[in-house]
C-alpha cells in the first residue's frame, strides 16, 4: 500500500495533519459555531426554486465575477453598518471566508513574505498562511484576550509583516477589538491589514465594525461570512469589503468561475430572506449572555463574548472534561489556551443540556448516555 511518505509531497507539508473539527453524530453539537436555527419551510422552498431557476443553464459557466451577488452583499453591509457606503466594486465573494483568506494570501503573501497574527486566534490563519508558502509570526494578545494598541504596534514594528490578521470578534475568545487598536495597526503596518469579522453580526450594541474604517485605508480588508449569523454554513459563502484595487489584485489569483451558479443563486436567495435568517441573532445573543452569567455564577472564568460562542475555564484536565461532556451527548471544542474550553451558543434546549452535563460532570455523576466509538479531537480550531 502506498502511503503519504512514498509520494513526492512538498517538504513543508510533511508531518502536517489535515484540518478536522470532529463531525460526530451527537444529540448536542456545540463545537463549530454554527447557527442552530435551520431555514424555515418557506425559505427551503424559495432556495429550491432558486436552484431550479439556474438548473436549466448549468451547461454554461456561472457569472465569473458574481456581480449581482456582490451587489446584494454590498446592500446587506450598508444596512449592517449604516454609512459604510459600499458598492459591488468594493465587495468580493468566494467559497467561505477561508477561501477569501486563501486568495488574500495568494495575492499578498508567498515566499519571502510574512503574516502576523495575535494568538490565541483562529487557527486557520496560520494554516492557510503556511500552505501559501508565507512565513507566519505570532504575537500574543493581552491577558484578558484583548489587544492593547501599544502591544499591537510593537509587534508590527518588530516584524514588519506583509499581512496582519486581526480577528474581531475573535475566535476562540469572543473578544471584539476597539477601533483604536485597528487604527493603530493600520497606521503602522507596511502591508495589508485583514480584519476577520466572521462573527460581526453577534457583536454587542455599540461595538463598531472595521467597515467604518475602509474610507481612506486602501490596505484594509474586512472579511465576513454567511456561515455564522446568516445560518448558511452549508452554502459556503464568504466575502470581503475593501478598496476596488484590492479586488483587482484578487482577480489575478482567483480560479475562473470559482463560485458556482448554484452557490450564487442560493446565497442571493438567502440574502433576500436576510430578515428571517438573521432573526435568530437576537435570541442567540441573549442565550450567550445568559450562559456567560451562568458560568460565572458557577465559579468559572469566562471571557467576555461578542460572538456566538463562549470560552470558559480553567480545567487542569480539559481533555477529561471535554470527553466527559461528550459521553453525556454534548460536543464542545477543546481549543484555545490550555485549560480552556469553548462552547457554541445553541438553542435554549441545547444550552440547558450543556448546563446539565457540565454540572453532572463537575459532580462526578456517571454519564447517562454513553457513546460508543472514537472521541478523538483535533488540535485545530474552527
Ligand atoms: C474567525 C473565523 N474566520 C473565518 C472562518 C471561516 O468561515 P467560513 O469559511 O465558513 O466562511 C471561521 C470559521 O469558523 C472563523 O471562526
Amino acid at each position: 500500500m502506498t502511503s503519504l511518505n512514498d509520494l513526492p509531497l512538498r517538504d513543508d507539508l510533511r508531518g502536517r495533519e489535515p484540518y478536522g473539527a470532529p463531525q460526530l453524530d451527537v444529540p448536542y453539537a456545540l463545537n463549530t459555531n454554527e447557527n442552530p436555527y435551520p431555514p424555515s419551510e418557506r425559505l427551503v422552498k424559495a432556495l429550491g426554486e432558486a436552484v431550479m431557476d439556474v438548473a436549466g443553464s448549468l451547461n454554461r459557466y456561472p457569472d465569473r465575477d458574481a456581480v449581482a451577488l456582490r451587489e446584494d452583499l454590498a446592500a446587506f453591509l450598508n444596512t449592517d453598518t449604516p454609512g459604510a457606503g459600499l458598492t459591488a466594486d468594493r465587495v468580493w465573494a468566494a467559497n467561505g471566508s477561508n477561501e477569501i483568506i486563501q486568495q488574500i494570501l495568494q495575492a499578498f503573501g508567498g515566499t519571502g513574505r510574512t503574516a502576523l497574527g495575535f494568538e490565541p486566534s483562529y487557527s486557520m490563519h496560520p494554516i492557510i498562511t503556511a500552505v501559501s508558502g508565507t512565513r507566519w509570526v505570532n504575537a500574543s494578545r493581552d491577558e484578558d484576550f484583548g489587544l492593547e494598541p501599544g502591544r499591537a504596534l510593537a509587534a508590527v514594528e518588530e516584524h514588519r509583516p506583509d499581512i496582519v490578521f486581526l480577528t474581531s470578534p475573535n475566535n476562540p475568545t469572543g473578544t471584539a477589538l476597539p477601533l483604536e487598536a485597528i487604527r493603530a495597526v493600520l497606521e503602522a503596518a507596511p502591508g495589508m491589514v485583514v480584519v476577520d469579522e466572521a462573527y460581526a453580526e453577534f457583536r454587542r450594541a455599540g461595538t463598531p465594525s472595521a467597515l467604518t474604517l475602509l474610507d481612506g485605508h486602501p490596505r484594509l480588508i474586512v472579511t465576513r461570512t454567511m456561515s455564522k449569523a446568516f445560518a448558511m454554513a452549508g452554502t459556503r459563502l464568504g466575502y470581503l469589503a475593501a478598496d476596488p484595487a484590492v479586488i483587482d489584485a484578487l482577480l489575478l489569483v482567483r480560479l475562473p468561475y470559482h463560485l458556482s451558479a448554484v452557490t450564487q443563486a442560493v446565497a442571493r436567495t438567502a440574502l433576500a430572506h436576510g430578515g428571517e435568517l438573521l432573526g435568530g441573532v437576537e435570541a442567540l445573543r441573549r442565550e450567550r449572555d445568559g450562559i456567560v452569567a451562568w458560568l460565572r455564577a458557577e465559579g468559572f472564568r469566562v471571557a467576555d463574548s461578542d460572538a456566538n460562542f463562549v470560552l470558559f475555564g480553567t480545567f487542569p484536565d480539559r481533555r477529561g472534561v471535554w470527553e466527559d461532556l461528550l459521553e453525556r451527548g454534548v460536543l464542545i471544542r477543546e481549543v484555545g489556551p490550555p485549560e480552556w474550553l469553548r462552547v457554541s451558543v445553541g438553542t435554549p434546549a441545547e444550552m440547558a443540556a450543556f448546563r446539565t452535563a457540565l454540572k453532572q460532570s463537575r459532580g462526578g455523576t456517571a454519564p447517562r448516555t454513553p457513546r460508543a466509538g472514537s472521541v478523538g479531537n483535533s488540535e485545530e480550531s474552527l
